[in-house]
């Protein structure tokens, strides 16, 4: 039984994420939450290790196996940090999550969305997020935010991020009750104050 809370934070590269997640972890803490902040692929020794698998730019990787890759490293996040966190009454704080994989994996490389789902469920079993964030920019905002030098997927083309964007806002529309789009473009203080009232309202532990 979960007694715990689950907040996620998505969208496509550049978007914000990390910003607005380490001004929540930093809230929350300050909130007096016992909390865990952590990011996906990551987390977890094997986590990491595939996480540099994934980013690798001289690393072919076909993209069943990049959707395998990215299971692995969640099913082990999940089953040996988040759940126990959960059942401790913690909040986590996640930087990405499953919503990435169908947002990438299935509308960005064109994998079968319905088995995604069913692997994600077998990932997560009832790990599920009590609200995730979509942090939504359009093409040309995100890559004016990236680094200089990209990693492998953020090399992909702008039709690839289009799709993924257009995915993320997909699974918004199909989990009304869950997921919050916000307008990525507005300034990182007011996106978290939109962050900072959702997690007032919600955040209920
Ligand atoms: N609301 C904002 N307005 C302007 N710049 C922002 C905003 N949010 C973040 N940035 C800047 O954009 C860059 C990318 O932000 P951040 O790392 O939070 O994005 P991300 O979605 O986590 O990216 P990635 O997917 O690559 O991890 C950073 O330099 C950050 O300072
Ligand atoms: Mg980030």
């Amino acid at each position: 039984m979960k007694h715990g809370w689950f907040v996620t934070f998505e969208g496509i590269d550049g978007s914000g994420k990390t910003t607005q997640w380490k001004l929540t972890e930093k809230y929350l803490r300050k909130c007096g939450y016992d909390l865990l902040a952590l990011r996906e692929p990551g987390s977890t020794a094997l986590a990491e290790r595939i996480r540099k698998i994934l980013l690798d730019k001289k690393l072919a990787i076909t993209p069943v196996a990049e959707l395998n890759l990215y299971l692995a490293a969640r099913a082990g996040l999940v089953q040996e940090v988040i759940a126990p966190a959960l059942k401790q009454g913690r909040v986590v704080v996640c930087d990405r999550f499953y919503d990435s994989t169908t947002a990438y994996q299935g509308y960005g490389r064109g994998l079968d969305i319905a088995l995604i789902r069913k692997l994600n469920a077998l990932a997560v079993g009832s790990c599920i997020p009590d609200l995730t964030f979509l942090v939504d920019v359009d093409y040309a905002t995100s890559l004016s935010r990236r680094k200089k030098t990209s990693d492998r997927l953020e090399s992909e083309s702008r039709a690839f991020f289009k799709r993924v964007r257009e995915g993320f806002l997909e699974i918004a529309r199909k989990n009304k009750k869950r997921v919050v789009v916000l307008d990525g473009r507005t300034s990182v203080d007011e996106l978290f104050a939109e962050v900072r009232a959702w997690l007032n309202r919600r955040l209920t532990i």
